[in-house]
């Protein structure tokens, strides 16, 4: 059986990325630290043969290159991360941490191992937040210069630049993708999307930051899983790929579609959840979108999940595992974070 590491994947898109790759009958070692946005609950159910969920830092080089030895992995993909914008505007040290010195010490392990022989290839996830605001009518290809407005945007951008000095310098195996906003399960619901179902589910207000006309472009969790197996299988060393579906939204209409399939579901809305608009997020980039061109005419990928039907299938989810957000809801996320300048 091939073995593949995920790292990060007791977290949002890494829970989906090990489920993912078991189905297509790979061994997975899941390396996480389990911070707070992962979730015991997507693991917990995995007790099969062929999953090993591993407890550590991957600023841990001894605990990371005794793994890579003893299972001899075809891939690492790296999910582990920091990954909230107004978190990092709070604390962007854990950000630095995870982000570039993980990053770092990955690639230092990567270093290490490539002489003896055994160094597995690397597939790194990144955000398109490194290339920062973008124009509307324009997307951005992957020539795009990097301009990142936001510490977790800057660490994503650090860790990119560090991957691509050592598959130059040292010849290390990696490939980079650049993907646009995530929906779907296990998502932990400080973001978007899972903070106005999780709030409309308890009857609380829907918060959009200014008048919520800044978009985002969005994809199913699971199309992003296809275009990193994608990207193990048929990626050329050493380049960026662009992963996204072409569908941009502002926020405010997204929280009004969330709305409409609550109604059509006929699911109680309470009177307390409508829109607030509330203050800015600081340096809040106006908008993101992806030129997808490099992933569709050359490794022959393109997503397949329509927004509308996925983000139905995601409401249904949410409410069919209210176990998730119960949990979760221990955790401390309901605080407005991000808003110290
Ligand atoms: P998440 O916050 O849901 O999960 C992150 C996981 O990483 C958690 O399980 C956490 O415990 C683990 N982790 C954190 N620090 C660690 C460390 N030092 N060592 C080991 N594990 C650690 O994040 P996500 O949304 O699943 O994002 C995964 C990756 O995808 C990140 O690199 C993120 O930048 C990138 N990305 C996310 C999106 C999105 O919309 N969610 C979009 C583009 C790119
Ligand atoms: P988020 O899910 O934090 O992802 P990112 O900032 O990394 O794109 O936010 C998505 C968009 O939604 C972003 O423009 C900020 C906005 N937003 C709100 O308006 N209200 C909220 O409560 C949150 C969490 C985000």
């Amino acid at each position: 059986m091939k073995k593949i590491i995920v790292t990060g994947g007791s977290g949002f898109i890494g829970s989906n990325l090990v489920n993912y790759l078991i189905r297509k009958s790979y061994f997975v070692i899941n390396v996480d630290k389990l911070t707070y946005s992962s979730n015991k609950l997507s693991t917990k159910i995995r007790k099969k043969k062929n999953y090993k969920l591993i407890r550590a830092d991957i600023n841990n080089k001894k605990k990371l290159t005794n793994i890579i030895k003893k299972y001899k992995p075809k891939a690492i993909f790296n999910l582990a991360a920091e990954t909230h914008v107004d978190r990092s505007i709070d604390e962007p040290k854990n950000f630095i941490h995870t982000n570039v010195n993980g990053t770092f010490n990955l690639l230092e392990t990567l270093r290490f191992l490539k002489k003896r022989k055994i160094a597995p290839k690397l597939i790194h996830v990144s955000t398109d937040e490194v290339y920062g605001d973008i124009q509307i009518g324009k997307r951005t290809d992957e020539k795009h210069k990097y301009e990142p407005s936001s510490p977790y945007s800057a660490s994503k951008a650090s860790a990119d630049h560090l991957i691509n000095s050592y598959v130059r310098t040292y010849g290390i195996k990696a490939i980079i993708s650049n993907c646009c906003n995530n929906y779907g399960p296990y998502q932990f619901p400080e973001k978007l999307i899972p903070k106005m179902i999780s709030n409309i589910l308890n009857g609380k207000n829907l918060p959009i930051y200014a008048k919520g006309m800044n978009s985002r472009e969005w994809i199913n969790v699971e199309d992003h899983c296809e275009a990193l197996f994608t990207l193990y299988l048929k990626g050329k060393n050493g380049e960026s790929y662009n992963v996204g579906s072409g569908y941009n939204l502002r926020n405010i209409d997204l929280v009004k579609k969330i709305l409409k399939i609550f109604k059509l579901m006929n699911l109680k809305i309470s009177s307390k959840s409508k829109i607030k608009f509330v203050k800015d997020r600081p340096g809040h980039d106006f908008r993101y979108a992806l030129n997808i061109n490099k992933m569709v005419k050359k490794l022959k990928w393109k997503p397949k999940i329509h927004f509308e039907e996925g983000l139905r299938q995601t409401i249904l989810w949410y409410l069919n595992n209210k176990k998730f957000l119960k949990k979760i809801s221990k955790k401390n996320y309901e605080n407005r974070m991000g808003l110290e300048i």
